[in-house]
């Protein structure tokens, strides 16, 4: 490992690329149990060492589960039954349910898409650079721009994995709730990407750290393990970026639009707990549920460490700014606090409830601090009005 001094001493941009080196051998260095390092190994190469993502070419992923079909058409889950009928009557139409016509300035401090206290601009200040409030209002363009591409690529990613997991599940009146989900990820594509394009004007590619989530995900053979990538993981992860965003925006039609979004989120972690409390609890070895637990524990790490939105540092700092700085920048950001708190409350507990937070892995979270939010209430327990009244109440 290249100490801090030598590190200090190489031209700034050798300096980056070995710092950009570093930090992807440091993810590598993390997965230490070799189950984990298969499942995600592949996967990391592809995301953050080829970078697959960023090469303008479409992507295609093998994909290798099996497709479960039943004759029979049991009546086999209440729960699903249930929230599959909850799903069908809370379908919406973005083109028509969204006020479209509100005119969006990202460019206007009067209203306000990210507050300027989003980011402590004094962490850049000690580093000589200062931005007009002008510019300041450009930069928080560029970040919610990235955020919301990022949400965008991870609601692509959502699509296809519903898609697959409907295919693979085994409980049937699981199909027919995953049938709804793959609508709703469909319409979260669309009002996203329109969003971007009509209102932000702005696009970005997609993170490589996502990507590698997305990739673990649809490459993986067994149908828990996409359930707990997408339905558990990157839902989670979604609630959190999601419910920050919704309590802190002060621009109307995202506001609304988020509102939306969530109460259909918060069906699909719920059916996500329903799915897995059962299989793992009951029907997997020990030596099985300790592999997911493991492999939750490190996903958990990569979202809450590694969303560091390079592509924004890219086009505004690069050069200017040392990567170590903007990742203090970034992980120092008050918003960004918000968003960890609200995405672990959501997440810790859901993963208490199917069974992967035994007492063996719960000195790991304590070690990141995040075992404070153990005693959350689960999905199960939570629809998406009370998610928005818990949002609402604390903005
Ligand atoms: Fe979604
Ligand atoms: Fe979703």
């Amino acid at each position: 490992m290249l100490s801090e001094t030598l590190l200090a001493k190489l031209p700034a941009r050798v300096r980056n690329t070995v710092d950009r080196w570093l930090e992807i051998a440091d993810v590598f260095r993390e997965l230490k149990d070799p189950r984990v390092a298969r499942s995600l190994g592949p996967a990391g190469v592809r995301g953050l060492v080829l970078q697959r993502g960023k090469q303008g070419t479409p992507t295609t992923f093998p994909a290798s589960h099996a497709a479960y079909f039943d004759w029979t058409y049991p009546s086999d889950h209440p729960d699903m039954r249930e929230l599959y009928r909850r799903a069908k009557a809370g379908q919406w139409d973005g083109e028509t349910l969204l006020p479209w016509h509100t005119s969006v300035d990202p460019l206007n401090p009067e209203v306000p898409i990210l507050p300027p206290q989003f980011i402590d601009f004094s962490i850049l200040e000690r580093h000589g650079i200062r931005l007009t409030p002008a510019e300041h209002q450009k930069f928080l363009h560029s970040l919610v721009a990235w955020m919301l591409s990022q949400f965008l690529h991870g609601e692509q990613g959502a699509l296809q994995a519903a898609a697959q997991v409907t295919e693979a599940v085994q409980f049937f009146d699981g199909k027919l709730y995953g049938g709804t989900q793959v609508v709703d990820e469909a319409r979260h594509v669309e009002v996203f990407h329109r969003y971007l394009d009509t209102k932000l004007d702005k696009l970005y590619q997609v993170n490589d750290n996502l990507f590698v989530i997305i990739d673990a995900l649809m490459t993986d053979s067994r149908w828990d393990m996409k359930f707990l990538g997408m339905q558990i993981m990157v839902e989670g992860l979604a609630l959190g970026a999601f419910g920050t965003l919704y309590k802190i925006t002060h621009e109307p039609l995202l506001k609304q639009l988020l509102k939306m979004v969530i109460q259909d989120e918060a069906r699909h972690v719920h059916y996500g707990v329903l799915a897995l409390r059962e299989h793992i609890t009951k029907h997997l070895s020990e030596s099985e549920r300790r592999e997911r637990e493991d492999w939750s524990f490190e996903v958990a790490l990569l979202m809450r460490n590694r969303f560091m939105a390079y592509e924004v540092y890219e086009e505004w700092f690069e050069g200017a700014l040392p990567r170590e700085a903007w990742r203090e920048l970034i992980y120092a950001a008050p918003g960004m606090e918000e968003f960890r708190t609200v995405m672990f409350s959501r997440l810790v507990p859901n993963l208490r409830e199917i069974g992967l937070l035994s007492e063996r892995v719960q000195a790991r979270y304590a070690s990141v601090g995040l075992m404070k939010y153990a005693g959350g209430l689960a999905a199960d327990k939570l629809t998406g009005d009370a998610m928005l009244a818990q949002l609402d109440a604390a903005a």
